[in-house]
């Protein structure tokens, strides 16, 4: 088997680690009948499709979807889909209550290891997110040329979500059903005048030329809108950005949800849509109600994609712990972000520490500390890592640990550090099952930690991603 070969007429059968679809090859060549195919891409079980050939392996196949020929039976077109487009939303024909079980059989795939080392693990029902439609309150668009270096230079004007599998082709799309059909209607303005204006979208293979992403972020609780359009504005054709500026100005006054508006002002080679920002219409940030607390949310901070989701996460989050044995506990709030988890703990404890690596998020958080009338918080910008060799030098204590880290998972520097606390419980919330695996996985080898239980929370309908919160205890 070649790389690049294209194997025809696969039947998915189902989802296994990694985010992969499982597969049997059908051959008439005995050798190679039954092979496993271990697939990457958006599929949906029970699916006939081609996949192209990444590596051939001894004892298996690792490919790519390519097409789909024959729809699988459990596939249903989602009626509310308008836009009908799939791109970051792979499984919006799966039914939700289909789309539920495949997640909380993606944790338990995940988590197959570290039940060896904990048989008696179980896994609690999965929670599901209080809007399966339309719950996105940040998105982020970029303007591309490309599927990959290999493929041909698309000429035609494209908007794209950001890192698309490569199976998908490349549209242009006038809305998602991720977000609001406010921030739909914005995004389609944006995109228009993007697309009337004679100005061409930016060329990542050369660093030439204008447009660069769009990033729209919504307060649902508050119904406050913020616009981050990114730009080339080093490209030469460009004398000035009035055109730029007039044409927010306008779309403000238009929409008066809109309360913030910034130029990313982007001649970087990465792919990032966040680079010198410049405030061009309104406030800084925008505010963002959760469980009665108003957090500020900056260009840069990080806030739970799902505003309704994260109210019943960070609630589940907190129902974890007695809170008659928060009174006496000091908390540490590990990749706090702008300190939300931190914040619904702190009313119930005696201090908490929120440790946070951008600069910005710390910021927000301890402004938002204050402006909730929190004054048991500390916000500690550095690496979680750095952070925990500092504060145990210091012999400082901790009474319970909560870790949020990003989609990497922890840093291997910091997993020995967290044991050295002994706290009784370790509260690790995770938006990767396979990172997560592998950091309880060493935390069962290294500890007398035992797992006490594991909630999978769906904060991303349509989408193959999950959030797990886990409890920990000493034995
Ligand atoms: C999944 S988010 C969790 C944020 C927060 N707990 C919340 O619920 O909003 C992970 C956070 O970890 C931060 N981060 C990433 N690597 C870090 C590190 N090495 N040390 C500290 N923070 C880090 C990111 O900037 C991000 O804010």
């Amino acid at each position: 088997m070649k790389k690049n070969e294209i194997l025809q007429n696969i039947l998915v059968e189902k989802l296994v680690f990694w985010w992969k679809w499982f597969a049997r090859l059908k051959s008439e060549n005995k050798d190679i009948d039954g092979k496993a195919i271990f697939i990457s891409g958006g599929v949906i079980p029970g699916s006939i499709i081609n996949v192209r050939v990444l590596k051939s392996r001894k004892d298996f196949i690792e490919a790519q979807a390519q097409e789909v020929i024959k729809k699988s039976p459990i596939e249903k077109l989602h009626p509310n889909n308008i836009y009908g487009m799939q791109a970051g939303t792979a499984r919006v024909n799966i039914p939700y209550d289909e789309q539920l079980k495949m997640k909380a059989w993606q944790v338990e795939e995940s988590l197959f290891h570290v039940k060896k080392l904990q048989p008696d693990l179980e896994i609690s029902p999965i929670i599901s997110s209080p809007l399966v439609d339309n719950y996105r309150n940040k998105i982020e668009f970029s303007f591309w040329k490309f599927i990959s270096a290999k493929h041909e230079k698309n000429e035609h004007f494209n908007v794209w979500f950001h890192k698309q599998w490569e199976f998908s082709k490349i549209e242009d799309f006038d809305g998602t059903i991720l977000i609001s059909e406010l921030a739909n209607k914005i995004y389609k303005e944006i995109k228009d005048f993007a697309k009337n204006s004679w100005f061409p979208v930016y060329d990542q293979f050369n660093g030439e030329w204008f447009f660069r992403h769009i990033v729209i972020r919504e307060a649902f609780f508050t119904k406050q809108i913020m616009i981050i359009f990114s730009i080339n504005h080093t490209f030469s054709w460009v004398q000035n950005l009035d055109f730029v500026k007039d044409f927010f100005t306008t779309l403000a006054k238009k929409y008066k949800e809109i309360t913030s508006i910034y130029l990313s002002l982007n001649n970087s080679k990465a792919d990032v849509a966040i680079w010198e920002l410049e405030l061009i219409y309104g406030e800084k940030f925008i505010e963002e109600k959760l469980l009665g607390l108003t957090f500020n949310i900056s260009p840069k901070s990080f806030f739970q994609t799902n505003s309704y989701g994260a109210e019943k996460l960070y609630s589940e989050v907190l129902s974890q712990i007695d809170t008659q044995e928060l009174k006496n506990f000091t908390v540490l709030d590990l990749y706090g972000g702008t300190g939300t988890i931190g914040m619904v703990f702190a009313p119930h404890s005696k201090k908490v520490i929120s440790v946070e690596l951008v600069a910005d998020a710390s910021k927000d958080g301890k402004e938002n500390a204050m402006k909730n009338g929190i004054t048991n918080m500390d916000f500690v910008n550095a690496k979680v890592e750095t952070f925990l060799d500092d504060y145990l030098k210091k012999w400082e204590a901790a009474d319970l640990l909560i870790i949020d880290p990003p989609r990497a998972g922890m840093h291997p520097s910091a997993l020995p550090n967290i044991l050295t606390f002994k706290t009784k419980n370790i509260i690790y919330v995770s938006c990767n099952p396979a990172t997560l695996a592998r950091d309880l996985a060493y935390i069962l080898e290294n500890s007398d930690y035992k797992i006490v239980n594991v909630t999978p929370v769906d904060m991303f309908p349509h989408t193959s991603h999950i959030e797990t919160i886990v409890k920990l205890e000493r034995v």
